[in-house]
């Protein structure tokens, strides 16, 4: 099981965004395509499951952040699709559980059946457990990859407590038992910071751990640049799902690649069902001029960063 990549890394900086975006999901592409095991393996039922949950499919918005948070700060290339590959294994995982008949009972998913539709339910509870287990097996051989030990310990516990019941799997009991209930706006609020924010957050965290400490590096400018990605995941992390929201009333099928009008089919309550489209709308615009502010004072370095605040903003899908 290896993460690391055959294909030299451009620098951020000399490409425009739509060629960076190419080029990085490309990596994240090749390198998941590694980590998960062949389809012809024994189990191979399951791990044909794992590579159809995973492969052929999605933004691949997580992996996008880790590394756009890692070159704001020179982490190197192989270290950062580990954890891009961790994080993104994680998030596949949790949309194989949400589209369960337990959950939110979904049949599409990036435009294909869903894995229980595809493959039955038992197994695709097994496909999410063995993603999960996967994204740790990836993170622990990051030192193999450009990572320290101790960043690699970093971002096992970082991305354990975002997946956690602090975090995603928590948010998602809360989602569950909100069915028809008309949240506040606080509720809301943490029940989003919690189901999506969390994994957006640690994704740009753990690009962050990859970067090393230069000895030049004072402990108080470290401080100063995790408050500002922390600033700006939080602000993103928020924005995504209240976008996801707003998507489920405007968009379709087609174009999202799942379900629309599932939300308020199902009697969720969201960001749409509590302020209104517009209100939402508007929301989204200031949490995206938040995460710009945010990252300000990181300057040019943070370009990335802020191209993906607007493309988690201004997506159709
Ligand atoms: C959908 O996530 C589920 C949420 C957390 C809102 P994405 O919109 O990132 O789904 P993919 O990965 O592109 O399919
Ligand atoms: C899912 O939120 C959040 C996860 C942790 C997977 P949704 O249930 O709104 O995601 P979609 O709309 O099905 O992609
Ligand atoms: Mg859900
Ligand atoms: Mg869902
Ligand atoms: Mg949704």
């Amino acid at each position: 099981m290896t993460c690391r990549t055959a294909t030299a890394v451009p620098a951020a900086s000399s490409l425009p965004f739509g060629h960076w975006l190419v080029s990085r999901g490309q990596r994240t592409e090749q390198a998941l395509e590694r980590v998960l095991p062949p389809a012809t393996a024994h189990p191979m039922q399951l791990h044909e499951a794992m590579r159809y949950a995973v492969l052929g499919g999605g933004k691949r918005v997580r992996p996008l952040l880790v590394h756009a948070a890692g070159e704001a700060l020179g982490a190197p290339a192989g270290a950062l699709d580990c954890a891009a590959c961790a994080v993104e294994l994680v998030h596949a995982y949790s949309l194989v559980h949400d589209d369960l008949p337990c959950m939110d009972d979904d049949v599409l998913r990036r435009g294909r059946p869903t894995v229980h539709v595809r493959y039955g339910e038992a197994l695709a509870m097994l496909v999410g457990d063995a993603l999960q287990a996967l994204a740790f097996e990836v993170l622990a051989a990051a030192p193999g990859h450009g990572a320290s030990a101790a960043a690699s310990a970093a971002m096992v516990a970082e991305l354990a407590r975002a997946a956690g019941s602090a975090g995603m799997a928590g948010g998602q009991a809360i989602d569950l038992a909100s069915v028809g209930a008309a949240l506040g706006r606080e509720a809301l609020e943490d029940m989003h910071r919690r189901k999506t924010g969390a994994l957006l957050r640690a994704s740009v965290r753990l690009g962050a751990l990859c970067a090393p400490h230069a000895a030049a590096t004072t402990a108080e400018a470290r401080a100063y640049r995790t408050q500002a990605l922390d600033g700006y995941a939080d602000a993103i992390g928020l924005a995504f799902q209240v976008v996801d929201d707003i998507l489920d009333v405007e968009g379709d099928a087609t174009t999202l690649g799942k379900t629309a009008g599932k939300d308020a089919q199902r009697s969720k309550p969201t960001y749409v069902s509590a302020l209104g489209l517009e209100a939402a709308r508007r929301l989204a615009g200031q949490l995206r001029e938040q995460a710009h502010a945010a990252i300000a004072p990181l300057g040019e370095a943070a370009r990335r960063l802020g191209d993906l605040a607007d493309l988690i903003v201004l997506r159709k899908a």
